[in-house]
Parts: C-alpha cells; sequence; structure tokens
C-alpha cells in the first residue's frame, strides 16, 4: 500500500486531468494529512457576523481538526483563536454558541483570557514567582489565527500561512455571496432559525463533488421530486403550485433543462451552477418583496440582482450557498467515511417574512436529516463509500466533457452536465494538499 505522509508525488498521481484514484475517498492517511495540510492551507468558513451581535457573543468551531473560538471582541471586531487554554490545553468553550461576558473562564483552573485573546488573570499568581512562565508561550494567552476575513457577513479563516489571500483565493466567485446579499432590501444577511445537522456517511468530497453534479437529479431523485412531479401532472396551468411542489418538480428537469443551465468554475475548486437561469428561476413572484427591491434598487438593478438565480455554489472546500433560497450547507470532516452537513437558514433584511418562510421549506424540504430528496443524495454517496472497496478498478471517471484546453484556465463556463467542476476541485485539492508539505529525506 502507498505510503503518504511525505510523498508530495505520490498524493498528486492521485489527481489525473480526467480521473482521481478512489484513495482520495477511502484512505486513512489521506484523510489525516488533509486535515492537517489541505484545510489548514485553505480558506474557510467558520461562522457569520449575525450570529455574534453582542460583545462576548461566540461561536466554537473546528477547523482541519483545530479547535476555534469566533468571538465579538469589546470593541466590535471579530476574533478567532484555538479554543485551547494556555495552561495545560483544555478547551475554553465546548458549547457551540453562547456569551462568555467580558472574558473567557477556563473550566479546569480557571485562568481568564479577556475576548482578544490575551491572559487576564491566574488564580494563586504568586505561585509562579520566579518561574519561566512570563517567558514562555503560555503567558501570551491565547494563540490567534492571524488570517480571517469577513465578507459580506461571511466569516472565513486560513490556519496557515501558505495559500494564497482570500481575494485570490476566492476571485470573482465571490459575486454568488454579493448576489445573496444584494436580495436583501437592505443589503444584508441575517442567520435565522437553527441550524439543520444531517451525518453523512460518506467522504466529504462526494457531497461537494455532488452540489454541481447535474447528471443526477432526474435519475437519484426519481422516486422523491418523481412524486410529487405525477402528483401535480394534469393539473391546469393556471392552477397555483403549492410551495412544496414549487420546490420539488424542478429537480425531475430532463437532461438538456440542466445542460443549457450552465455551470462555471474558478481557480482554487470553487464553481457554481446555473449560469443562465437555475431550478430557482421559476419560484413565484412575491409582489411586497418585489416593491420593496424596486424602491430601495430601481428597476433596473432589482431586475440584474433577482435575475441571477444561481443553484449551488461551491466555495471550496467547507461552504456551499444558495443565494437564490438564501440557504448554506457547512460540510464538517469528522472522519474519512463520515461527514457531518450543517444547513442554515438566512433572513433577507428588509423582506417580508413570506421569503424566509420559502427559505425554511426548502431547508426542510430538501437539505434536512428528514428531508426526502437529501437521502436519495446520501443513498447515492453511501453506495459510492462501499463500491469504492471492489477490486478491479481502482479510479473514478470525470471524464465528462473534459478537454486539454480547460487545463491551467482560472475561469472557465461549460455545459451544465460536465464534470468540470469536480475535475477543478481535484486539481486544486492536490495543490493545497501538498503546498507545504515536505518530502521525506531518503533514510
Ligand atoms: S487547563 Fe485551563 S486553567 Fe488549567
Ligand atoms: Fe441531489
Amino acid at each position: 500500500m502507498t505510503t503518504y505522509r511525505g510523498n508530495p508525488e505520490a498524493i498528486r498521481a492521485l489527481v489525473q486531468p480526467d480521473r482521481v484514484h478512489r484513495d482520495l475517498y477511502i484512505n486513512q492517511e489521506l484523510f489525516d494529512l488533509e486535515q492537517e495540510h489541505f484545510f489548514a492551507n485553505t480558506w474557510n468558513y467558520v461562522g457569520h457576523d449575525s450570529q455574534l451581535p453582542k460583545p462576548g457573543d461566540y461561536i466554537s468551531n473546528e477547523i482541519g481538526g483545530r479547535p476555534l473560538i469566533v468571538v465579538r471582541h469589546t470593541d466590535g471586531s471579530v476574533r478567532v483563536m484555538m479554543n485551547r487554554c494556555a495552561h495545560k490545553g483544555s478547551r475554553l468553550v465546548s458549547a457551540p454558541c453562547g456569551n462568555t461576558g467580558k472574558f473567557f473562564r477556563c473550566p479546569y483552573h480557571a485562568w481568564t483570557f479577556k475576548t482578544d485573546g490575551s491572559l487576564l488573570s491566574i488564580p494563586l499568581k504568586n505561585g509562579y514567582e520566579g518561574t519561566q512562565l512570563t517567558q514562555c508561550e503560555s503567558s501570551k494567552g491565547l494563540t490567534q489565527v492571524k488570517h480571517v476575513r469577513l465578507y459580506r457577513g461571511f466569516i472565513f479563516v486560513k490556519l496557515n500561512d501558505t495559500g494564497p489571500d482570500f481575494e485570490e483565493f476566492f476571485g470573482d466567485s465571490l459575486s454568488s455571496i454579493d448576489n445573496m446579499a444584494d436580495r436583501s432590501p437592505e443589503g444584508e444577511l441575517e442567520i435565522a432559525g437553527g441550524c439543520l445537522r444531517f451525518m453523512h456517511q460518506c467522504n466529504w468530497k462526494m457531497f461537494i463533488e455532488n452540489l454541481n453534479d447535474t447528471m443526477h437529479p432526474m435519475v437519484a431523485h426519481e422516486s422523491s421530486a418523481g412524486t410529487a412531479k405525477t402528483m401535480w401532472s394534469g393539473k391546469p396551468a393556471d392552477e397555483p403550485k403549492p410551495m412544496a411542489i414549487e420546490q420539488f418538480v424542478p429537480f425531475m428537469s430532463d437532461y438538456k433543462f440542466f445542460e443549457d443551465m450552465g455551470v462555471r468554475v474558478f481557480d482554487n475548486g470553487h464553481s457554481f451552477s446555473g449560469v443562465h437561469y437555475s431550478i430557482h428561476s421559476k419560484y413565484s413572484a412575491i409582489p411586497e418583496y418585489d416593491a420593496a427591491m424596486q424602491a430601495k434598487y430601481g428597476p433596473e438593478r432589482t431586475q440584474q440582482i433577482l435575475g441571477l438565480a444561481r443553484h449551488n455554489t461551491v466555495y471550496y472546500p467547507n461552504l456551499t450557498i444558495k443565494g437564490a433560497i438564501q440557504s448554506i450547507r457547512v460540510v464538517k470532516p469528522i472522519a474519512v467515511d463520515k461527514t457531518l452537513v450543517e444547513s442554515w437558514t438566512f433572513r433577507l433584511k428588509g423582506a417580508p417574512p413570506e421569503l424566509l418562510h420559502r427559505t425554511t421549506m426548502y431547508n426542510r424540504l430538501i437539505n434536512s436529516p428528514f428531508s426526502v430528496v437529501g437521502h436519495d443524495d446520501l443513498q447515492a454517496y453511501r453506495g459510492i463509500q462501499a463500491g469504492l472497496h471492489a477490486g478491479g478498478n481502482e479510479w473514478v471517471s470525470l471524464h465528462r466533457n473534459f478537454d486539454a484546453a480547460e487545463l491551467g484556465q482560472k475561469d472557465v463556463t461549460a455545459v451544465g452536465t460536465s464534470e468540470i467542476s469536480m475535475r477543478n476541485q481535484y486539481r486544486a485539492w492536490e495543490r493545497h494538499m501538498t503546498a507545504n508539505m515536505v518530502e521525506k529525506a531518503e533514510a
């Protein structure tokens, strides 16, 4: 069996221009190396500004196996630091979110830290007189994450110094976040409602790949969306569709619909489907909302904003958004064959409540653990996770619409049914995975 640690060449060999090796999904050592290198070298989403309205509000999170605290400091800024006490290493907070007041207090020996991470106090401090404590890291407080960037309220971090800066990393893919926020008559988003957590028994990359896989809906979702379509067939064209029917039925569109929809890929693994239109394009108008948008932006700009109805945008590697329905999904790799998918819904500030109702309905129907559509996808991922252990063929085909001219391109628009988004992800994967990996010296 190939050893990948200290062997960047072997890792690069797993990604060919039009296919990838099965070890990407099933090899434990690669999973560990991803945690160590890949996720630390890339920009990852850790939360939204609206989750931290007051000083002391925090979110705990984890990227690449490192526990993090994202907190609103007393000066109003958002700080991100390691969730690791400077004394003996205890996690400082264990709740997913909360308010810590003016300081964090370690639950083990009560060292306290300000919300900028600096050390505030130590019980019985005179016990440290004459020791080296002040000369070492432990007296400096919590370890700060240096690379933190807020974009329209979305908070991203990069743990390592390696790799591109934020703008270079995401490039024009940021237009999907812009469009999602511009859909608010106030230009701002706010997380609303709780988070739906859906455990997937598969490698995280299968989920991310599937977001722009448009060759599966009419097959994998036939039993769920197909049933909704059958139920509605024969109704007069002018009969108003219930919201659930309106959301289910487009998944059963034909190949031509998805082909003509278009997909666009960007450097570093990002992509979106729905260049020209999407499954969200035909949702019924909400007159009050249109009026609020027109009042804010005027008719032309409103038409521009609402005319962009992109389907999934993948902010590679851990954030996927559906701007047109104001819902996001965040992936949290747990093990080589286990991934937690978190679904969050957003309120468009200044929009009528029907918009949020549509968002939460979509999230329940399509993205939640009790969704019928989401289970179709999960069943497919579980099938792959099991099937890849078969011998005989060690490669996963990503040949659909491959064109050698796409190699080295940083922005490509292709037919919607192309597998270019997946090829693009793996090209980014091998680059960021091996960026600072040092070849093990020959023994
Ligand atoms: S481990 Fe935190 S105070 Fe001791
Ligand atoms: Fe699907």
